[in-house]
């Protein structure tokens, strides 16, 4: 086993998944605005802190994917975030990709930036404590779009990326993110993501990516939030969960290379309840198939939103949002093994 294949384990571990604690400043804020949270550098701390302090929680969670100013923070007790979390058993990543910029000849459409200077990032993360990475791509569903230039595009990024962390001696988690937003149906949701993950892991292959030590994070294939079949049309219309997770699972069997150890979950969206039964359904599914990956979450949304309610920024709250957080995780690992039931 290299040391990435150890930490890619770890990661994966049963009963087990990520959290996604790597909102940006500005995506914090209009989070922190919902509830009338002041948006300073020290709240997003205490608030980081409120998550990564609740007890109980390692024992749902191998990982945190932290924001740059996250990982240079420190706790209440003096310790550096990454060694707070190493001491509770939980290892630290760190969002590395950058703004998004409009795609040449189709300006819908978007590519993320980040590679500049992206060597030396990535050595000065893992000196702070880092020992995997993400790097967000976003899909469009839409008229014409996604365009094949801009699946490609973003694979190529996302394949210089993973190469990249690979050679620094960190894990990729390379997420390709299929936007829910779109009136389209499930069906084309699971051709949208079958094609991205397909031309994905075709330039992966070219960069010659160690898929053994990677991780993918991706969408579900769903309908769009505005199609009839997310339950506002006809009865009867609505896509069940048994038919989200064959899409899903269609897709990956199409798609995803054996090889490759597992696959996390992204929440995008979808509300809590959501993204913890389809999630259960899917794993419940793949094992029926016996399907060869390991596939389990990392959710930033779908395990924050109701704790971040509860907190609401005030100090009297602190524990009832840590109670709330600490079921939220507990629930979405037991769906992780198919175990869940509402
Ligand atoms: O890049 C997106 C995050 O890592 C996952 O966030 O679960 O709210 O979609 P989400």
């Amino acid at each position: 086993m290299t040391e990435l294949t150890h930490i890619v384990s770890a990661l994966l571990a049963h009963g087990k998944g990520i959290l996604a604690a790597d909102e940006s400043d500005s995506t914090c804020a209009k989070r922190f605005d919902t509830y009338g949270i002041e948006k300073t550098e020290d709240m997003r701390r205490t608030w980081r802190e409120l998550l990564f302090g609740t007890p109980n929680v390692a024992k749902g969670l191998s990982g945190i994917i932290l924001y740059d100013e996250t990982l240079r923070q420190k706790a209440s007790t003096g310790e550096p975030f990454p060694e707070f979390l190493s001491k509770r058993g939980i290892l630290s990543g760190i969002k590395v990709d950058q703004k998004t910029e409009s795609l040449a000849g189709s300006p819908e459409e978007e590519v993320t930036k980040g590679l500049e200077g992206l060597q030396d990032r990535l050595t000065e993360y893992g000196r702070l404590g880092a020992t995997f990475t993400k790097w967000r791509a976003v899909i469009r569903i839409g008229e014409g779009i996604p365009t094949e230039q801009c699946l490609r595009e973003n694979g190529k990024r996302l394949a210089l990326y993973a190469k990249a962390c690979q050679n620094a001696g960190l894990v990729p988690i390379a997420e390709p993110e299929v936007l829910l937003e779109g009136t389209h149906t499930l069906a084309r949701s699971e051709e949208v993501l079958t094609k991205t993950l397909a031309v994905m892991f075709e330039e992966m292959k070219k960069a010659e990516v160690s898929l053994s030590e990677m991780i993918l994070k991706s969408s579900m294939a769903l309908p769009g939030k505005e199609s009839p079949q997310q339950g506002s049309g006809q009865a009867g219309e609505k896509a069940s969960l048994k038919e989200i997770a064959e899409a899903t699972l269609r897709a990956f069997a199409a798609s995803v290379p054996r090889e490759m150890p597992g696959i996390v979950f992204l929440s995008g969206g979808q509300t809590p309840l959501e993204a913890t039964e389809r999630l259960n359904e899917i794993v419940k599914e793949a094992k029926k198939q016996e399907l060869p990956w390991r596939i389990t979450f990392s959710y930033s949304r779908a395990l924050q939103e109701p704790v971040l309610k509860a907190w609401s920024g005030k100090t009297e709250n602190v524990t009832t949002a840590q109670e709330t957080f600490e079921k939220r995780v507990e629930e979405t690992a037991r769906a992780s093994e198919g175990r869940y039931s509402h």
